[in-house]
């Protein structure tokens, strides 16, 4: 194992990916696209990051990393470490013991939309599937906007906005441009790492005349499955081998279609379905796709629900935990809009609830130090914990935890077009009694759909003493208060977690009071 080490100047640089509009981006070292980064399983990764961007305060989390004993590394701000203030420089450090195609991206107040999100992959050289492919690919997903999240985030916040439409993108990006190709040989077999970076839209993809075998996703190594269709929800990723054809006479359509049901209207200018290239030789013709789908619900994907872990780790036992939480959206408090957990919209708290741990000594097993407002659940060391889900909405929502991934051990039927099965009548809650029997090697991941009206059920080991943030990965949602903090083994994260200086600086210079434990 090496040390992979990474120094980042994050300042405000022009882009224009769509070719549609010049916007201020957060760049790093002066460029945009970032870069992805790059290790190998067992490696450090260090990256000194200077926040350079003089108006606005940032932090890194590295998405679907377990941060096994590094709790503060993970980086959302008032979760695990203070904001990062313009002129401030945090370490992030931390060694990467899993494999799989992750992301990281900006975690303080809304920020990722703003371009500040990329790919990190973890290269695997042992993986059962290594020897079966020649080359791979990395292609990030992204809706787009025009605006500053910033004015954005405000808009749709605002009492002029009572029905808490999100903001409609202005493009769809893919590996942040359009139109863009994949040269192949015949006959070969590629990963292809798939992620979506993006902060509303999920998409569906696929590849005109060809099918593939799903064989990671969200990091979990699968059983190969043969699939023509993803629906890749914001923050989840799939890896998948394809193989080409013989003939080089053709090129093929890559197809992405934005899931058109999460988008209250869509503008004329709004072009759903992209197309990009595989392209076996650049002298034939590139025909845009045809695509037959009027909207995105003719598309019928690939119920991940169904994917089996190459592990075959089975069900974990009865929980010792139950979560319940229901979600509601667009409760209106004075006018404005909100998202609710049961009843609680997250607001974060003064000090960021990891530190809260550090310091409150005996206290710490009790939720009420964490502050109501941050929906705060405590488990103990190993518990098995059973969330279970239910949408009080209509729309669907993509569920993210911090520090984990979870068995995915029921969920409501329908996925993609049949997920608005539920949609005619009243919401149809989880109901105990008609759902004994669980898949036995159930599919883990670490962000999961939530279906329109219906809902799911998770399980998990408490073993990674941290707090963990759990939270509706769509950005918009995530600031209108639709998340949860899992404090996990309080005591042993009081024995084992020392907040590094630095850290402990970034928060003195952001005013926040904290000596350290
Ligand atoms: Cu990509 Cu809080 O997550």
């Amino acid at each position: 194992a090496k040390t992979v080490t990474y120094d980042w100047n994050v300042t405000w640089v022009t882009a224009n990916p769509d070719g549609l509009a010049d916007r201020q981006v957060v760049g790093i070292n002066g460029k945009w696209p970032l870069p992805v980064v790059e290790v190998d399983r067992g490696d450090r990764l260090v990256v000194n990051m200077y926040n350079g961007l003089g108006d606005k305060n940032t932090s890194i989390h590295w998405h679907g990393m377990y941060q096994n004993g590094t709790n503060y590394m993970d980086g959302p701000s008032m979760v695990t470490q203070c904001p990062v203030p313009p002129g401030a420089s945090i370490t992030y450090n931390f060694t990467v013991n899993q494999n799989g195609t992750y992301w990281y991206h900006c975690h303080t107040d809304s920020c990722y939309p703003d371009g500040y999100r990329q790919a990190l992959i973890v290269h695997d050289t042992d993986s059962f599937f290594h020897d079966d492919y020649e080359e791979e690919f990395t292609i990030t997903l992204s809706d787009w906007y025009h605006h500053m999240t910033e004015g954005l985030k405000e808009q749709f916040l605002s009492l002029y906005n009572p029905t808490g439409a999100e903001p409609i993108p202005d493009a769809f990006l893919f590996n942040d441009t359009m139109n863009s190709s994949l040269p192949v040989k015949p006959n070969t077999t590629y990963l292809l790492r798939l992620i979506n970076t993006g902060a509303f839209v999920a998409q569906y993809f696929y590849i005109e005349g060809h099918s593939f075998k799903i064989v990671e996703v969200d990091g979990v190594y699968t059983e190969p499955t043969e699939a023509d269709i993803l629906y890749i929800a914001i923050a989840q990723r799939y890896s998948i081998l394809l193989t080409t054809k013989n003939e080089t006479d053709t090129n093929y359509a890559i197809v992405t279609v934005a899931d058109s049901d999460l988008l209250d209207t869509i503008p004329e200018t709004l072009q759903l379905n992209n197309t990009n290239w595989l392209e076996y030789n650049k002298a034939a013709p590139h025909n845009k796709a045809v695509i037959q789908a009027q909207t995105s619900d003719d598309l019928d994907p690939f119920d991940d629900f169904t994917l089996i872990p190459h592990d075959r780790m089975p069900l974990l036992p009865e929980p010792d935990v139950v979560v319940n939480l229901t979600v509601y959206m667009n409760n209106l408090i004075n006018g404005f809009n909100y998202a609710f957990f049961n009843n609680i919209t997250y607001t974060r708290p003064k000090v960021p609830s990891l530190f809260s741990v550090l310091s409150s000594g005996d206290l710490s097993t009790n939720p009420m130090v964490y502050g109501t407002n941050t929906n705060p659940f405590v488990f103990e060391h190993n518990d098995v914990v059973q969330v279970i889900i239910n949408n009080g909405d209509t729309g669907s929502h993509p569920f993210h935890l911090h520090g984990h991934n979870f068995q995915v051990i029921n969920r409501a039927p329908g996925y993609g077009p049949n997920f608005n099965s539920y949609l005619n009548g009243d919401p149809v809650p989880y109901d105990p009694s008609n759902h004994t029997a669980f898949p036995k090697t159930p599919i883990r991941r670490d962000t999961v759909v939530l279906p329109p009206q219906g809902y799911m059920v998770l399980r998990f080991v408490a073993d990674n003493p941290g707090v963990w943030f759990f939270h509706c990965h769509i950005d918009w949602h995530l600031s209108s208060g639709l998340a949860s903090v899992f404090i996990e083994a309080p005591t042993q994260m009081q024995e084992r977690l020392t907040i590094p200086a630095d850290h402990l600086e970034v928060c003195r210079l952001s005013g926040v009071p904290f000596e350290g434990n």
